[in-house]
């Protein structure tokens, strides 16, 4: 018997992006990065101009943050707020080797007109934090354990006016929110069990009966560091066993290749900031 796929609606979308120009692994503060492995900068740039054209050419608005001397860390473009309902909760880095990044972010929504809300606690922005704006009316997704602390999900709460679910990390392999869960559409997400406490395991059981579960596998090939548009899935090529997955439940997987900026311990969603309007 053939069973008929779902099918799925893509709908378009506003991301912020950094080129990484001065993209390098200098410093370790994910197990990701080894100060000794070379990096491959234009090609790092190469790679990153080909997942902007990506997003490009599935119709989407892409704009551009300058990159910064000093800080090879910004091309992450997540990590610098989080974005719902066309107000800002500005991040606030828990390394001083990216603490510069938050006054740039700040200084593109100013300039561009956004609300923005300064943040007293340290998080990570998107990295952190995901939206999924049809769950339960609206519902923001957060982690904690290893970055964001506690304290930010209720500024974040306060500061945007929606319900923030605190969700426990305890895998240092997967420091951020985004490299174990992703939104895969306004309703749905997907998401690595092993990545979070067996309690919050439970609560996303809970919230989200038929998420897509992905595996070690998948997540350890980044496959869950994913930007969806409802319909096409832009994730990491190694992520092979995920995009399978994925097209069986209906979506379409668009695989980009982002080698070198892996080796920062980063992948497709850590370099792209959504702006919801
Ligand atoms: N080297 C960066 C860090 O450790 C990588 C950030 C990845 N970004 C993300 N959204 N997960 O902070």
């Amino acid at each position: 018997m053939v069973t008929v796929n779902q099918q799925r609606f893509p709908r378009k979308r506003t991301y912020l992006m950094c080129s990484p120009d001065y993209f390098a692994v200098e410093y370790a503060i994910n197990p990701w990065m080894d100060v000794t492995t070379p990096v491959d900068r234009d090609l790092a740039v190469k790679q990153w101009d080909r997942l902007r054209e990506t997003l490009v050419g599935l119709g989407h608005e892409v704009h551009l943050l300058t990159p910064e001397q000093g800080l090879p860390d910004m091309v992450y473009a997540a990590n610098g707020g989080f974005v719902v309902d066309g107000s800002v909760y500005g991040a606030r880095f828990k390394h001083e080797q990216r603490a510069a990044e938050a006054a740039a972010h700040h200084a593109f929504y100013e300039a561009q007109g956004w609300r923005f809300i300064a943040p007293s606690e340290t998080n990570e922005g998107e990295g952190d934090f995901a939206y999924v704006p049809e769950a339960h009316g609206g519902l923001i997704l957060a982690g904690h354990g290893f970055r964001t602390e506690i304290p930010a999900h209720a500024e974040a709460q306060e500061a945007l006016g929606r319900p923030v679910v605190s969700l426990r990390l305890i895998d240092p392999r997967f420091y951020h929110l985004d490299v174990a869960l992703a939104a895969i559409d306004d309703e749905n997400i997907v998401y690595f069990p092993g990545a979070f406490s067996a309690a919050s395991q439970r609560v996303l059981t809970q919230l989200f009966p038929d998420a897509v579960i992905a595996d070690d596998e998948d997540a350890m090939a980044f496959g869950l560091n994913l930007v969806s548009d409802g319909a096409n899935v832009v994730l990491n090529s190694e992520a092979t066993r995920l995009a399978g997955k994925l097209k069986a439940a209906g979506y379409t997987p668009v695989p980009v290749e982002l080698a070198e900026l892996k080796k920062g311990g980063g992948s497709v969603k850590c370099c792209i900031a959504e702006l919801r309007h």
